[in-house]
């Protein structure tokens, strides 16, 4: 059944929720830069660190990354259950490869070890991407570099991606974690959008689902930018927020003072 507002509206779908295709994810001239960055390091079998608030595309990105990558040279491995310690983190990591388990940390950690480099002897190139990577239990990370070493730390048969908040750079600097960090040569951080970006972003979203009019005033794009800090999740929330409103107020058009009271509805209670 279709939700009232979005027959108020005319649109076909729920605008902003986060069921997009590959192909329909949508980059601004910053992002796609990183994009490229991500994509071109993994081409040189280098490994990568992306960091941003939360709702900034980290995940979304590596969809793009994934989408771009030829599959039959690279094989990308995604993981985000990070909040396990070692043995149980290379036991997911053998979930995803498909391979037997092994009872020991050690056998484990062989299982996956052996797989890279079977993997080079097919001409394929893998590629473990792990999200939320700020959550990473210490021993996991303290083994990661071990896990790039091949034929004497020699050959770079494996790639990583690590993606997670800001906290994780931090947590890289650390002395303790300065063997995995120097291993990482490509550092990225993913910036909210800028102001002209929302309004692109809103843009595609609302053509996506039919709409190819303004829904929102500029005021209310300003506003909405402002509010969400250029963060697209919070941008989702409050333009989905503003449109449910404004269609119960029967306007014609989001008005700022809609996204006002979306964001006034959304804040916790002891906001000010
Ligand atoms: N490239 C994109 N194209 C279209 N929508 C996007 C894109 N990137 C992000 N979004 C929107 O923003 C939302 C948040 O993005 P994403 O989940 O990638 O953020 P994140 O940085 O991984 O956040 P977290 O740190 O909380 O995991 C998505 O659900 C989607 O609606
Ligand atoms: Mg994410």
């Amino acid at each position: 059944m279709t939700a009232s507002y979005l027959s108020a509206w005319g649109l076909s779908g729920p605008p902003f929720d986060k069921d997009l295709d590959d192909k329909e994810l949508w980059l601004p001239p910053t992002k796609a830069a990183i994009a490229d960055e991500v994509v071109e390091s993994v081409q040189d079998r280098q490994s990568v660190l992306v960091t941003g608030e939360p709702g900034t595309g980290k995940t979304c990105m590596t969809r793009v990354v994934r989408h771009r990558t030829s599959q039959s040279a690279f094989r990308l491995t995604y993981c985000h259950n990070a909040t396990l310690g070692r043995r149980d983190f290379y036991r997911q990591l053998c979930l995803a490869l498909n391979l037997p388990m092994a009872a020991s940390a050690a056998g484990l950690f062989y299982a996956i070890s052996s797989h890279v480099k079977d993997l080079e002897k097919e001409r394929i190139h893998p590629v473990f991407l792990l999200d939320e990577a700020h959550l990473l239990h210490q021993d996991t990370l303290d083994h990661l570099h071990i896990l790039l070493n091949y034929e004497w730390d020699q050959k770079p048969l494996l790639s990583l991606i690590l993606m997670g908040l800001p906290d994780l750079h931090d947590r890289l600097s650390l002395r303790r974690n300065r063997s995995l960090l120097s291993r990482i040569h490509t550092r990225l951080t993913i910036g909210p959008l800028l102001p002209e970006d929302t309004f692109a972003y809103v843009r595609m979203r609302l053509a996506r689902c039919g709409c190819d009019r303004e829904l929102f005033t500029s005021d209310a794009l300003a506003f909405l930018h402002e509010a969400s800090q250029g963060q697209m999740r919070d941008i989702d929330r409050l333009a989905t927020a503003a449109l449910r409103l404004a269609s119960r107020s029967k306007r014609r058009l989001v008005e700022r003072d809609q996204v006002l009271r979306a964001v006034q509805t959304n804040a916790p209670p002891d906001a000010a």
